[in-house]
């Protein structure tokens, strides 16, 4: 029935005023403002997904020994809601991430929400929540869906009780910088994940197990760390929390292929259907760091970015690693990222007719 497959709406009663509200929008960076609700479902073995609801924004009460706090069994996602010039609000390809939900809920024992679920979520939420779609220029307001293992038991299987929720916090740039090139760091001695593992999943252990290369980035003065395949350590995969693009002088793109070990992002889909229709000519195949570090090196790659729901398009002014640190073109955004900044931006934001469907009021 339409009650069983609806998030009911049950309104905070500690709304905060405009003004706290307008406080809270004033300076936004990423992740740190969050909006006064949430969606919230729970799953059992013996009933399945129920009590589907819009509540407040709030701690959780967790059983000390619940399974996620133990073991990790836990996904998430990240999109985003745009607020176009004319004050409606459009999210940005939810059904690709619902669809790579399902995907991570396989991987990692827990179960699928449908499609429907998970998009009635977020329309709620969003709806409930549309006077915390901030409309500053870049802005946007990030949703997470998550879902975790809330039963309390100690015992290593899937777990029988499970929380999903989804939580929105009204962001500007990932990067402090902006829109402005970042430097990244190669890890040689960690790798993200290997064949069978989890790599492709949108796991927290993933983002976990990037902490502490992502640490000694920092410590090299880089504000991004890059990992290689842990079979060869000698392809590129992916980013910390986003995938890859190298641009040739001939205004091809490349990207590594999808291995079963890089997460397939859905800004890099949507980059690779977009530069395909921009004339470029785009390769999906295997990209050694030596051919990097040689191109970059003579010229022959002109332009490296990173990519991501929360990164948007990135600049990369700087590849360093052990033995090597150069500087990317002259180091500012070339020509492609640019160009491909504005088509991506200029759909999401409803600057542009949306040719491919993309968007959902
Ligand atoms: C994203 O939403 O872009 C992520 O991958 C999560 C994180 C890097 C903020």
């Amino acid at each position: 029935t339409q009650q069983e497959t609806t998030f009911e709406v049950r309104p905070t009663s500690h709304p905060r005023t405009r003004e706290q509200r307008a406080a809270a929008l004033a300076e936004l960076g990423f992740g740190t403002v969050f909006s006064d609700h949430m969606a919230h479902a729970t799953w059992t073995l013996e009933q399945g997904w129920h009590d589907r609801r819009i509540e407040a924004y709030g701690p959780l009460s967790l059983d000390p020994a619940a399974a996620v706090l133990h073991y990790a069994q836990e996904i998430f996602e990240g999109l985003k809601a745009y607020r176009h010039a004319d004050g409606t609000v459009w999210a940005f390809r939810p059904e690709a991430n619902a669809a790579r939900f399902a995907k991570s809920a396989r991987r990692l024992a827990l179960p699928e929400l449908s499609e429907a679920d998970f998009l009635d979520s977020i329309t709620q939420l969003v709806r409930t929540d549309m006077e915390w779609v901030p409309d500053a220029p870049g802005s946007s307001l990030y949703l997470r869906p998550y879902m975790f293992a809330s039963e309390a038991f100690l015992g290593v299987r899937a777990a029988r009780r499970v929380e999903y929720l989804v939580i929105a916090s009204p962001s500007g740039p990932y990067f402090t910088s902006g829109f402005t090139p970042v430097s990244i760091w190669v890890a040689e001695e960690y790798h993200r994940s290997g064949a069978g593992g989890t790599g492709e999943a949108k796991c927290g252990g993933n983002y976990a197990a990037s902490l502490l290369p992502q640490q000694q980035a920092y410590e090299q003065g880089c504000q991004q760390v890059c990992f290689l395949d842990a079979a060869t350590n000698t392809y590129l995969e992916e980013l910390g929390g986003m995938n890859m693009f190298v641009v040739t002088a001939d205004g091809a793109v490349h990207t590594p292929a999808l291995t079963g070990t890089i997460l397939e992002g859905v800004t890099r889909k949507s980059i690779l259907q977009l530069v395909t229709d921009a004339g470029h000519e785009v390769h999906e195949r295997a990209i050694t760091l030596e051919e990097v570090k040689a191109g970059v090196a003579s010229g022959e790659i002109a332009e490296v970015f990173a990519c991501g729901t929360a990164a948007v398009i990135t600049p990369i002014g700087t590849l360093k690693g052990t033995g090597f640190d150069l500087t990317v073109g002259d180091g500012t955004a070339g020509k492609v990222t640019n160009e491909l900044y504005g088509l991506l931006t200029d759909l999401q934001y409803g600057r542009h007719e949306d040719t491919y469907g993309w968007m959902t009021r």
